[in-house]
């Protein structure tokens, strides 16, 4: 598993590619290692790829958080023979010394830099653009919308793409509906091993790891306010409840709104839940869920962050506007506004998803999963595209069992299987009272 290391020091690549500093590829090859400990399903993909190479010659062009996990899913479809270019999906997630180790012992041109400006983020999308994939990897359909929107005359190239996250497939479905999709898409975020575990329990610790990195603030007793009771919302709700917090859900959706209730969470409505929470978290992956009304009514130190994939959840331009009292940088992920000249509202990593920009995004345990997940839909489309049309396809059902087994596996759990008469049984109708 472990690799010569890079030397320490200034290099250069001749590799394209546009990082911060490829002397920290040292420290990103140790991070890359270290993650794969814990994705062995990603493995065993990577080690049948290496042998059959099912992506043989395929160009791919990804959009995704820069992350250990991430470096390793570009390692496996490079062991399945793909040419990949690969940018960041948000200018705040980008591991930096991961970017350098992607490019200067993977060999991968990567395109990614903590904390680029907008021109720089669509810079480097349109570096991926100008390889001119045939196949997509997104991470929020940031470079599907591109070649959709600005670079129609790529699109003939491209025959299909994968999808990671909820936001993303609500866009791609959009696009479908519209007729305006113009290839497949297989949406990885739709399998029952992504979302059940990545939305949930990856992004239920790593909020909360992101929070606390960028506060240290205590959570016992705190009143915490989570928008959205998705996969995501369940988690961070699940986890912020085991911390010793008071959770209130906030939903638009009667039927998961029961469910918050149920699972013992107080529920109210938005304007209600603001004067009454300490801490606010948006996972919705709607647009202005907390606003100006809301703003006007929170507690002196009330604080935001936001665990959606776009920075829109929190209207930050309102809250700017109300700042009269200016806005300051306290720690490295976290802004105080002073509003009326008195009163602070603080705000986590600029209002970008807080479980990526303050601290390290999911688990290497989990994204094992959503990983194996992209490889096995990398390949399927590569099998299956000529058969596809323009549409959101959901992950093949066995597909997803099987990427469960492998984790059972390795995990070293047996489970059981139906006897005979057991399969007879649920297979007949003749059997009743
Ligand atoms: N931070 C991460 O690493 C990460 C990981 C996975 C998904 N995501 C993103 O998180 C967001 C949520 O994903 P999910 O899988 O939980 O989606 P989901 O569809 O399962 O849940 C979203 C929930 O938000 C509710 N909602 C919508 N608008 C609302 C509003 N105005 N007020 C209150 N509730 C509202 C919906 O009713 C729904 O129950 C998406 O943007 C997704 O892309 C982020």
């Amino acid at each position: 598993m472990t690799s010569t290391l890079p030397a320490d020091g200034p290099r250069t690549s001749a590799l394209p590619h546009d990082v911060t500093n490829l002397g920290l590829a040292r420290d990103g090859v140790l991070r890359v290692e270290w993650a794969e400990r814990e994705m062995p399903v990603l493995r065993l993909i990577r080690e049948r790829f290496e042998k059959e190479k099912p992506l043989a010659g395929l160009r791919i062009g990804a959009c995704l958080h820069v992350t250990s996990e991430t470096a390793n899913l570009m390692r496996t479809l490079k062991a399945g023979g793909a040419d990949i270019a690969l940018c960041a999906s948000n200018p705040l997630s980008t591991q930096d010394e991961v970017a350098a180790a992607l490019v200067d012992e993977y060999g991968i041109p990567t395109y990614a830099r903590r904390g680029v400006d907008r021109d720089g983020y669509y810079r480097h999308l349109n570096a991926v653009a100008d390889t001119h994939p045939q196949m997509t990897m997104d991470d929020g359909c940031d470079l599907v919308s591109l070649l959709h929107k600005e670079r129609q005359t790529d699109l003939d190239g491209v025959f299909g793409g994968t999808e990671e996250t909820t936001t993303g497939v609500i866009r791609l479905r959009a696009m479908a509906a519209d007729g305006a999709l113009r290839y497949p898409v297989v949406a990885v975020n739709e399998a029952m091993t992504k979302h059940f575990f990545d939305n949930r329990y990856g992004t239920g610790q790593s909020t909360v790891d992101g929070i606390l990195r960028a506060t240290n603030i205590l959570l016992a007793g705190r009143h915490v306010v989570i928008a959205g009771y998705g996969w995501v919302g369940k988690g961070i709700a699940m986890r912020m409840r085991g911390m010793g917090a008071q959770v209130t859900v906030v939903e638009i959706d009667p039927v998961v709104a029961i469910e918050a209730v149920m699972d013992g969470f107080q529920v109210m409505q938005g304007i209600e839940a603001a004067a009454w929470g300490d801490l606010f978290i948006t996972a919705t992956g709607n647009y202005h869920v907390f606003r100006e009304e809301h703003f006007k009514l929170m507690k002196e130190g009330a604080i935001m962050a936001n665990s959606g994939h776009f920075d829109d959840e929190l209207d930050l331009d309102a809250l700017r506007r109300m700042a009269v009292g200016g806005v300051r940088q306290i720690r490295r992920d976290l802004q105080e506004f002073c509003l009326d000249g008195e009163r602070h509202i603080y705000v986590l990593a600029e209002g970008r998803l807080v479980n990526l920009a303050a601290a390290e995004g999911h688990p290497a345990q989990v994204m094992d999963m959503s990983f194996a997940n992209q490889a096995l839909a990398a390949e399927y489309v590569a099998k299956h595209h000529a058969e596809l049309e323009p549409k959101v396809y959901v992950v093949p059902e066995e597909m997803d069992r099987e990427v469960a087994r492998l984790k059972l596996q390795s995990l070293g759990i047996t489970i059981d299987t139906m006897t005979p008469e057991q399969l007879a049984y649920v297979n007949s109708w003749q059997e009743g009272t």
